[in-house]
C-alpha cells in the first residue's frame, strides 16, 4: 500500500499552493487505486510544518538530526513512499521554503518518486527543472510526467480584473488527465522502489 504526499510548496499568505493541493486530492481521488483505497494521497503543508531556516549543525547526509523539529519532519517524510511536489515558479525557480524543507533531510526521499504539479505565468516549467536537480541530489527519483498551470488559463478568480485576488482551480480538461497520469506514474514507481529502499535508521 503506497502513500504519496501531496508537498505544499508556498507559504505565503494568499498563496495559490493550497487549492491547488485541494485541486490535485480531488482529482487524485480518480485514480483506481486511490479510490479502492489501495494507495492513499495527503496533504503535507510546509506552511502548517512551520520549519525554521535551517538549524542543523550537522549536514543531513550525516542523519544525525538533533532538533525536535527535525526530526518530527523526517518523521513525517520518512512515512511517505512518494510525492507530488506543488510549487509555484518564483524568479524563474521554486520557493526557497520548499528548498529549506528538502535541505532538513536526505534518507527520507531517497528511492522515493518525485512528481510535480507546477504554476507560473509559463506554467511554472521552470521551478520543475531546479526542483529536478536539487531532489536527485537528495537520491530522489523525478518523474517526467507533469502537470503545468497557467496563472492565465487553468484558475479563476474573485476579482476577474486582479490576479492577485482568491483564486480558485478550473484547470482545462486535459490537466485532469495530465495529473492522473502523474499519479499513476508516481504510483507505479512507489512500488518499484520500495524493492530497493534501505530501510531507515532507527
Ligand atoms: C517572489 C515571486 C516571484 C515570482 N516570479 C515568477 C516567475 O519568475 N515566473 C512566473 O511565471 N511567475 C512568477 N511569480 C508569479 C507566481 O507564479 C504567482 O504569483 C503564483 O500565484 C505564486 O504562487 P503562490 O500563490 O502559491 O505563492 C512570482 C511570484 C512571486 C511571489
Amino acid at each position: 500500500m503506497s502513500r504519496i504526499a501531496v508537498v505544499v510548496g508556498s507559504t505565503r499568505p494568499g498563496r495559490k499552493a493550497r487549492t491547488v493541493a485541494d485541486w490535485v486530492l480531488e482529482v487524485g481521488r480518480r485514480h483506481p487505486a486511490i479510490a479502492a483505497g489501495d494507495a492513499f494521497l495527503e496533504v503535507v503543508d510546509l506552511a502548517e510544518v512551520a520549519l525554521p531556516w535551517l538549524d542543523e549543525p550537522v549536514p543531513a547526509a550525516f542523519g544525525r538530526y538533533q532538533h525536535p523539529h527535525t526530526q518530527r519532519w523526517a518523521a513525517t517524510i520518512g512515512s511517505f513512499d512518494g510525492f507530488i511536489f506543488v510549487t509555484p515558479e518564483y524568479n524563474h525557480s521554486y520557493p526557497a521554503a520548499l528548498k529549506n524543507a528538502i535541505d532538513f533531510l536526505f534518507a527520507e526521499w531517497a528511492d522515493k518518486p518525485a512528481g510535480f504539479v507546477s504554476y507560473g505565468l509559463a506554467g511554472g516549467v521552470r521551478a520543475v527543472e531546479h526542483l529536478k536537480s536539487v531532489l536527485s541530489e537528495v537520491r530522489a527519483v523525478p518523474i517526467s510526467s507533469q502537470v503545468a498551470l497557467s496563472v492565465f488559463e487553468d484558475f479563476s478568480y474573485a476579482d476577474p480584473s486582479d490576479p492577485t485576488s482568491p483564486a480558485t482551480v478550473t484547470a482545462r480538461g486535459h490537466q485532469a488527465a495530465s495529473l492522473l497520469e502523474v499519479v499513476e506514474d508516481c504510483l507505479s514507481r512507489c512500488r518499484a522502489l520500495a524493492t530497493v529502499r534501505a530501510p531507515l535508521p532507527g
